[in-house]
């Protein structure tokens, strides 16, 4: 009599646990579908290339020197690239132009010359399949387009991403969600089966029922599925507890590619603007400043209206969003810097800190920014103002240090002061 109510509590339990696995596999599923309908679209139906891939490898490799877009940067835009040259000929320039220069190659010997010489570094570990993937991705890139509202934008593959992230969200709530649910059933059917076994006057029906061999509960309750999603869940956790510590950890070298190409290059290096037209605070308090958007727009309201990176900037002006740039220095909370300190009173470059960013394409963190960084300049560092025995302000200061028998020339940062803990720790 039990039977029948326990066959539909396993039914249900069955049909939540097939649940579960599809809503977990198809976002998957779909993503994997997109991807390559994409590169198939992109390639006229040839698989063999992935569009993602040449993303990734674009910008972390070819995005310093080429727009994906028709604007040349210090090398050509590469946008239509396959339509001037021949696949193979492009394979043999990536993986080494030298070469193919050095060969005899008009075509490269020409462009090579245009390019007043400058020498594209080699990609001889690149495949043929990571080069097509690449050109697959120019290909399919779409400058980010800005409708006349201002309101939406279409990127490469033209889904609206905040759209797509509430949906992970909520699916992400209802696995959950289910399975809990399916725990809490696993837990009362057994219950109930070893109540019924104790039980010694069962019918036929519900001992076939209580003593069935297989059931899908049997294998969700097994030890080998645990252990499989135990070590799944272990994986997923350690994973986002390893991305956490190697993101406090980013130090020098650390170069995230920002919302709009800028290029310190070619701004403060080429037309030689100067940073504090920009970093508007740096020689007046804490904080260097990143510049506004109406920064840019002193210059860029003229130049190069049409480009895609600039028409960001308008973008941003019309829709009264800051543009959100990734920030690249970054001191913890516990630590006091001020920049006008280091640039007026201390009279350093910014170089001596931050590297010749004039060179850099993309700004990358030089200096460590530790402790022990700040504290060994302190030590070695001579106090500029001190040693110029003509400014005044340091009148006190010399003749406190003269009594110890230290020459104006030798006060070190270390002597004001420059290694005591509340200098540097609120
Ligand atoms: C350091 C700058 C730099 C980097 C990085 C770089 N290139 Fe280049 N590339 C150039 C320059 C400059 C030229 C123009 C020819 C010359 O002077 O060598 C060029 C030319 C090319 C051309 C020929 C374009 C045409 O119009 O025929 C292709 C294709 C190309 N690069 C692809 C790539 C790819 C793909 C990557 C990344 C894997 C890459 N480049 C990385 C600087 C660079
Ligand atoms: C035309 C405006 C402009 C000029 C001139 C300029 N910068 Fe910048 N700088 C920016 C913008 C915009 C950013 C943020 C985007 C980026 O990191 O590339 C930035 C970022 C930086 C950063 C990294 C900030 C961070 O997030 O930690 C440093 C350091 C820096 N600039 C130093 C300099 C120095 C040094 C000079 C002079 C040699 C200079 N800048 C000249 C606009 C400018
Ligand atoms: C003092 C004038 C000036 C200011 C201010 C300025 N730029 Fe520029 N920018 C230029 C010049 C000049 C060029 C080079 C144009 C050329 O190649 O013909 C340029 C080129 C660019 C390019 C490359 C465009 C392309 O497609 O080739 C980008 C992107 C850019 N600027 C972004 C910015 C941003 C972002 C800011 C504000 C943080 C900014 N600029 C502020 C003068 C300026
Ligand atoms: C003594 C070393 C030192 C010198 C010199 C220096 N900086 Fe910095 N800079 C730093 C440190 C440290 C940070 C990180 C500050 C933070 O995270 O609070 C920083 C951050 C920045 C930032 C990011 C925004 C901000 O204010 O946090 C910009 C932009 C910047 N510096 C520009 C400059 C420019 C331009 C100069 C030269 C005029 C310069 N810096 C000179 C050490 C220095
Ligand atoms: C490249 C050398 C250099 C580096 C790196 C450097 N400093 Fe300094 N610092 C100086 C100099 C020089 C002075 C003296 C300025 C003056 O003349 O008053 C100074 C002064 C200071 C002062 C004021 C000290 C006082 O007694 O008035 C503080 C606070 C300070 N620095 C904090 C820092 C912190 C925090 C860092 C690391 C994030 C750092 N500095 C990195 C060179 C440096
Ligand atoms: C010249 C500046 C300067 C002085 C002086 C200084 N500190 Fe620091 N301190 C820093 C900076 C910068 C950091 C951040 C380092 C990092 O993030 O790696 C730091 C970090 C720390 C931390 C945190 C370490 C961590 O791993 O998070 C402690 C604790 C600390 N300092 C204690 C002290 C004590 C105690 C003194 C005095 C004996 C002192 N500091 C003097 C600049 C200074």
């Amino acid at each position: 009599m039990f039977s029948h109510y326990m066959k539909r509590l396993i039914k249900v339990k069955s049909l939540l646990a097939f649940t579960l696995v599809f809503l977990w596999a198809a976002p998957a599923m779909m993503a994997q579908e997109d991807s390559t309908a994409q590169a198939q679209a992109q390639s006229g139906g040839d698989s063999d290339v992935s569009v993602d891939h040449g993303k990734e490898l674009f910008n972390a490799n070819c995005l310093t020197c080429h727009n994906p877009t028709d604007v040349p940067k210090t090398g050509p835009g590469l946008k239509g690239v396959t339509d001037r040259r021949s696949e193979s000929w492009i394979i043999a320039w990536i993986q080494n132009s030298q070469k193919l220069i050095q060969s005899g190659d008009k075509q490269a010997v020409a462009l090579y010359e245009e390019y007043n010489k400058l020498a594209m570094p080699a990609y001889e570990d690149f495949t043929e399949y990571d080069i097509k993937s690449i050109l697959a991705y120019i290909d399919a890139y779409e400058p980010v387009v800005v409708d006349d509202k201002g309101g939406d934008e279409t990127t490469v593959d033209g889904t609206a991403t905040a759209g797509g992230e509430y949906l992970n969200l909520l699916l992400g709530g209802m696995i959950v969600l289910l399975l809990l649910v399916l725990v809490v059933l696993i837990i009362i059917t057994q219950l109930l089966t070893r109540f019924l076994k104790q039980d010694e006057n069962l019918d036929e029906a519900d001992k076939e029922v209580v003593n069935q061999r297989f059931d899908l509960g049997a294998v969700f309750q097994s030890k080998a599925f645990l252990t499989v999603v135990g070590v799944f869940f272990f994986l997923v956790v350690s994973k986002a507890g390893i991305d956490k510590v190697m993101n406090i950890g980013i130090q020098a070298g650390y170069a995230p590619t920002q919302p709009i190409a800028f290029s310190h290059k070619l701004h403060a290096g080429a037309n030689e603007v100067d940073c504090g037209y920009c970093h508007t605070g740096v020689y007046k308090g804490k904080s260097a400043n990143i510049p506004s958007a109406n920064i840019c727009m002193n210059c860029h309201n003229q130049i190069k209206r049409s480009s895609p990176e600039i028409q960001k900037i308008y973008a941003a002006i019309e829709n009264d969003q800051p543009i959100e740039w990734v920030r690249v220095h970054n001191l913890p909370d516990l630590v006091y810097f001020n920049h006008a300190q280091h640039t007026v009173a201390g009279q350093l470059e910014c170089q001596n800190c931050h590297g010749q960013i004039e060179e850099m394409e993309v700004v990358q963190q030089r200096a460590p920014l530790t402790m022990g960084w700040c504290i060994d300049c302190h030590r070695e560092t001579v106090v500029q103002g001190a040693a110029d025995e003509s400014n005044e302000y340091y009148d006190r200061l010399r003749a406190a240090h003269a009594k110890d028998g230290l020459k104006a020339a030798d006060i070190k940062v270390k002597d004001i002061g420059g290694l005591e803990c509340s200098k540097c720790h609120y």
